[in-house]
């Protein structure tokens, strides 16, 4: 693992087993569907405030565009947006944000499928000249980040920057790195908090292990 990450990124060990449920409260719908409570919604939060100081450390003034990337990146993309704009209102001159949205789709059940896809817009031309910074939840195999890097290019941005709440640890991972990184975990499949099982669990606010039952439960 790149060193830039040691002691910014909060690495989580191969054998953390998460919180006991019983010490969180979480949708009723999910209960026997999810093993232990990965990383706490305020841990989250907490986190994301990190992440939104070192964005406007290395800004400086200037403004920011946005592109979040759906459907994962929606809860990430506001809490962090929110973050940055409390923040920047501090300064003499509060930085302005604008967000816009790119969707891409590339797992079925809990296995990345070959075909990764831009589901719309094609056209980024709203980027061009911008200090633009990539929203996305999760970089595992970093093939999609690489795929979004060089379409976002051919638009001509100013700057591009990644932000990724999560980072797996894979073998043979990504070679690119998000320029901000929420947490580093291990290769385990993870949902709550926007990341998705075949649609379910993004209405958890938890980032949460999911149960055999809850894979069975709601497997395509
Ligand atoms: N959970 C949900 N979606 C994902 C994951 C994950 O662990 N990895 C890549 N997409
Ligand atoms: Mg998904």
């Amino acid at each position: 693992m790149d060193d830039r990450w040691t002691d910014q990124a909060v690495e989580i060990a191969d054998n953390w087993p998460g919180y006991a449920l019983e010490l969180f409260t979480y949708p009723e719908h999910y209960h026997g569907d999810v093993e232990s409570v990965y990383i706490p919604h305020g841990v989250i939060m907490n986190r994301i405030e990190c992440l939104a100081r070192d964005i406007l450390d290395d800004l400086g003034h200037d403004n920011l565009m946005v592109l979040c990337v759906l459907k994962g990146g929606y809860k990430f993309c506001a809490d962090l947006v929110d973050s940055v704009k409390a923040q920047s209102r501090s300064f003499d001159h509060p930085i302005t944000t604008r967000v816009e949205f790119i969707r891409l789709k590339s797992y079925l059940n809990d296995c990345a499928t070959q075909d990764l896809h831009i589901i719309g817009p094609e056209d980024l031309s709203m980027l061009t000249g911008k200090n633009v910074l990539i929203v996305e939840a999760i970089v595992d195999t970093g093939k999609t980040m690489k795929m979004l890097l060089q379409h976002v290019e051919k638009f001509q941005p100013r700057t591009v920057r990644v932000a990724s709440l999560l980072l797996k640890r894979i073998p043979g991972g990504a070679t690119t790195l998000p320029d901000y990184v929420g947490f580093i975990i291990p290769n385990r499949f993870v949902v709550g908090y926007a990341l998705d099982y075949n649609e379910y669990f993004r209405d958890l606010n938890h980032i949460c292990v999911i149960s055999e039952t809850g894979k069975l439960k709601y497997k395509l």
